[in-house]
């Protein structure tokens, strides 16, 4: 399998990823939420640029059948149902609900992969569950969504965790940035907490007071499954 790693949502080409299998990945927190809230049974993830759109698309749908999430600068938005915390996407709150989410990064990175053969939903949480589904593929692309057009060791880790995965169970070829995540995530052993105590926007999240949500988001294979984003909405697929 050729793997390619895009370092931060904004530098995802067009011509990069056409007819490719694209892992849009945004542990902190974009993507761990979208992956526990279709678990938790939700029936789909709506994806808006702007909060904007989010409220202008929820109008079509009754009230009691869809929640408002998202954050802007991590915190909730003003009007919305729920924030960004994976924490707060409990069955008993998100089963059988529309969500529309939009995010600072992640749910951009999402958007902009609209020319991909298929775009999955990557994160620690589903780490074993998204590198079987991309085994058979021959061309791979892993976007890093990162923070604010920057690169962010969260997701890079990520993308290398997926990438060593891959290496135990098939023949890979990757690109210069993939090389170094690759050695980065095995030099520690896989120790998270150890690689990215100065990650920038981990020590934001924890500063702002969502030390939790950090912890969830670092949890390797807590869930099975992946999702797929698609014709405008993500849902799990089997
Ligand atoms: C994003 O999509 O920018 C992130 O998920 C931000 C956050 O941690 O809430």
């Amino acid at each position: 399998v050729k793997i390619h790693v895009v370092p931060f949502a904004g530098a995802i080409n067009r011509k990069l990823i056409q007819n490719k299998t694209v892992v849009v990945i945004d542990v902190l927190r974009a993507t761990s939420v979208m992956t526990t809230a279709l678990y938790h049974g939700a029936k789909q993830i709506i994806p808006c640029l702007t909060v904007e759109e989010a409220f202008k698309r929820s109008e079509t749908y009754a009230e009691d059948s869809c929640l408002l999430c998202g954050e802007r600068d991590a915190r909730k938005i003003k009007g919305f149902d729920l924030g960004n915390s994976p924490l707060e996407f409990t069955p008993e709150i998100v089963k059988g609900k529309t969500i529309f989410l939009t995010t600072t990064n992640g749910t951009k990175a999402l958007r902009s992969g609209s020319d991909a053969k298929e775009i999955l939903i990557g994160a620690f949480l589903n780490l074993n569950a998204v590198t079987k589904k991309i085994l058979e593929r021959e061309k791979l692309v892993l976007v890093c969504s990162g923070t604010n057009d920057k690169f962010s060791l969260d997701d890079g880790m990520c993308a290398g965790a997926i990438i060593n995965e891959l290496s135990k169970q098939t023949e890979i070829k990757i690109d210069d940035l993939g090389e170094v995540l690759l050695k980065t995530w095995r030099s520690e052993n896989g120790n998270l907490n150890q690689m990215l105590k100065n990650c920038f926007h981990l020590n934001y999240l924890k500063d702002k007071g969502y030390a939790e949500d950090v912890d969830y988001c670092l949890q390797i294979n807590r869930i099975p499954v992946v999702s797929e984003f698609r014709d405008n909405f993500s849902v799990i697929i089997p």
